[in-house]
């Protein structure tokens, strides 16, 4: 299609980069506080992924400081929107043991952004992030789920998820991060065909999964996750999701 090299736009100004702009901004200590009530047990005081309920999860929590986020909406190696942050912090990270924030307050959640951005200079450094334009969806006929599972071949997706999408290809041992299994649901990052086209386009970055972003054509990656979106079975509850309830429920109960 020739829409490709435009499937990222240049969307400097929505970003509020220099939100975090170290200590003067009343936000921040807010941010802080918010930080050290609701995250700190989990990703530690300092961000550094070390809080002291850390063990509990198979997927520890994300040291902040590295400032390398897996779900965005922007390109391959880039820092997250506002609005990506958002997501992640009030809807959670399902399957994960970060559980849904969803009681703070809309400012609550925009002062944590501000801090959480503070801990990292890569916002501080403010180049502009450009955000993924999902390609316009063919239409989602039986033909276009059967391209998909021979797209998945030509992808060789299945090196790291496997023949049947499991999650156990022939590299898979040998990764830091084990790839998912795609037939499980809920995803991370989201399991409607749009949500894996937009997850194809950006790569989870610091993870061996990469973008597909001029990889794969847009129909070819629409396809895919059209196929993609058929395998999946009921949603499951992980063991670093109840860990996360839990943790979440005995810190509030100790009144923090
Ligand atoms: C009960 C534990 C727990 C709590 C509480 C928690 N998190 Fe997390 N968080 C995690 C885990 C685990 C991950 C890693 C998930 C993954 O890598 O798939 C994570 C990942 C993240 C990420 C990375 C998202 C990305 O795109 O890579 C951000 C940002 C984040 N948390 C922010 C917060 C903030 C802000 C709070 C408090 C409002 C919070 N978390 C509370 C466990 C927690
Ligand atoms: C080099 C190994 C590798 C290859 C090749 C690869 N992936 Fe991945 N993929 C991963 C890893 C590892 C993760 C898990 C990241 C995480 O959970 O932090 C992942 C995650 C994903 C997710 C997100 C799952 C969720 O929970 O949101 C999707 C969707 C996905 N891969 C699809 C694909 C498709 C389709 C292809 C082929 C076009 C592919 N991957 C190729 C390693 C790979």
């Amino acid at each position: 299609m020739s829409a490709r090299p435009g499937a990222f736009a240049l969307v400097a100004a929505v970003l509020g980069l220099a939100a975090g702009a170290a200590g003067q901004s009343p936000d921040l200590a807010t941010g802080e506080r918010v930080f050290r009530d609701n995250c700190a047990v989990c990703h530690g005081a300092t961000g550094d992924g070390q809080g002291m309920a850390a063990h509990h999860f198979k997927t520890p929590p994300r040291d902040l400081t590295k400032g390398r986020f897996k779900f965005r909406s922007t390109a391959s190696g880039q820092i997250p929107t506002d609005a990506d942050l958002v997501r992640t912090i009030v809807h959670g990270i399902p399957s994960t043991g970060m559980v849904p924030q969803n009681h703070l307050s809309d400012a609550e959640v925009q002062a944590v952004i501000a801090f959480v951005k503070s801990l990292s200079p890569r916002f501080a450094a403010a180049q502009s992030p450009t955000v993924a334009t999902i390609p316009t969806p063919p239409a989602a006929t039986p033909e276009a789920i059967a391209r998909g599972a021979k797209i998945y071949v030509k992808g060789e997706c299945a090196e790291c998820h496997g023949k049947e999408a499991r999650g156990d290809g022939p590299s898979a041992k040998d990764l830091s991060v084990t790839p998912s299994d795609l037939t499980r649901r809920p995803l991370k990052s989201g399991a409607t065909a749009r949500d894996l086209v937009r997850t194809l386009l950006t790569g989870l970055d610091g993870t061996p999964m990469p973008s597909y972003y001029l990889v794969l054509e847009d129909g070819e990656l629409w396809d895919l996750a059209y196929w993609l979106a058929t395998r999946g079975g009921p949603p499951e509850t992980t063991d670093d999701e109840r860990a996360g309830w839990h943790v979440v429920q005995m810190h509030q109960r100790r009144g923090r």
